[in-house]
């Protein structure tokens, strides 16, 4: 085992000791002190690719929901990330849901989260941006909405108002599942006014600040083929540069422990890579080839990412891996990576995407 590796399986150990919101608090403590060991990164130029206008160093990015309040983005590019993604953030402080609220399920490598977009604001993520803002890397915002909201909508405008000036990209996050009625803006006619919106203020805002910022949708796992032919016709009539697949799920299918299956809330990690790999198939057959889908969900090993490509991705993400995987978990996959496309005479990573969409899609849920 390299000693990277060993270092997290220790570091692991030692974090499973605390609670795993109080972990997660230590892990960001961590990342901010600059003390971790700085990875070793493979610079391989067949890992780059550009999309939506930017040009990303690789296609391993941190998912939504680890750096809820942007305060560690440069941290965490440093350990090889080729993007990270902010937030969710809405456009008031809330707290979230009461304590405990994130369960480890350590049999099945998963994780169940209720947290409710506990997060600082706009306001407060803006300024530490604007801290930051002249040094280099892809960081994406995700969006979202207050709980206690009148116009789920607006807040969506508002974030895209707010981050404008800065946001290498957005994600509008409709998917999460610990937002009453949030999930219901994946229905046809409000995704339709939720994009109509979303759009108008990105072209009032590109006007203003000179600039357009390519934004993407995050969706659930838990769709029934008709509720995804409804989101592609209306994705596909979009000005939307991706499709982000996807989010946690309400499903708790085969897992080993039971006790913890009960816990409200999405479920991530291992127990969700073939539905989300799925998932990410069938969209990729409905979604024109112009709108980029970036895969999301189980990732752990190299193998994993690769599949996620196969399966019709052009970007990849994760959470919960890095979890159970440590810091040095983006290195290692970047590795492996520029392995597989040694092994298969590979020279870029679009080589790979969408080789097997057919095979992933019919693949029963
Ligand atoms: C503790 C936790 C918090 C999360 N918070 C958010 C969030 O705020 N916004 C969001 O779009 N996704 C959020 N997610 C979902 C992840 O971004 C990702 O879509 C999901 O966990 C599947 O990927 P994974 O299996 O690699 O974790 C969260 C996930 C976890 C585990």
């Amino acid at each position: 085992m390299a000693l990277s590796a060993l270092m997290d399986r220790i570091g692991r150990e030692l974090m499973f000791t605390f609670e795993p919101e109080r972990a997660h608090q230590l892990s960001l403590m961590a990342l901010k002190s600059g003390l971790l060991p700085q990875p070793d990164i493979p610079d391989d130029p067949r890992l780059s690719l550009s999309l939506g206008g930017l040009t990303f160093p690789n296609p391993v990015g941190l998912a939504a929901g680890f750096d809820k309040n942007a305060e560690v983005p440069d941290a965490v590019l440093k350990l090889g990330f080729g993007f990270t993604e902010a937030g969710t953030i809405t456009p008031r402080a809330q707290t979230g849901n009461p304590r405990p609220r994130i369960f480890r399920l350590v049999e099945d490598q998963g994780v169940i989260n209720r947290l409710g977009f506990n997060n600082d604001g706009h306001e407060a993520a803006l300024m530490r941006l604007r801290n930051r803002n002249k040094q280099s890397g892809i960081v994406g915002i995700n969006v979202g909405a207050n709980k206690d909201s009148e116009d789920f909508v607006a807040d969506y405008e508002a974030g895209i108002a707010a981050f404008h000036e800065l946001a290498s990209y957005f994600t509008a996050n409709i998917s999460s599942p610990n937002t009453p009625g949030l999930r219901d803006l994946q229905a046809a006619e409000a995704l339709r006014v939720l994009l109509d919106r979303v759009f108008e203020k990105q072209a009032e805002c590109e006007i203003q600040n000179h600039r357009k910022v390519p934004v993407f949708l995050k969706i659930a796992p838990d769709l029934q083929e008709k509720e995804m032919d409804e989101i592609a016709t209306v994705v596909n009539g979009s000005e939307l540069a991706g499709l982000v697949v996807s989010n946690t799920t309400l499903g708790r299918e085969n897992l080993l422990d039971q006790k913890t299956a009960g816990e409200a809330g999405g479920l991530s990690g291992k127990p969700l890579f073939q539905k989300s790999t799925i998932a990410l198939a069938k969209m990729r057959q409905r979604i024109k080839p112009e709108i980029a889908l970036i895969g999301v969900g189980g990732i752990f090993s190299t193998e994993d990412v690769v599949d996620k490509l196969e399966a019709g991705a052009s970007l990849v993400q994760l959470y919960t891996g890095m979890v159970y995987g440590g810091p040095s978990l983006p290195s290692r996959l970047l590795k492996g990576l520029s392995r597989h496309m040694d092994a298969n005479n590979l020279q870029s990573i679009a080589h790979i995407s969408g080789t097997k969409t057919e095979e992933w899609a019919g693949r029963p849920f």
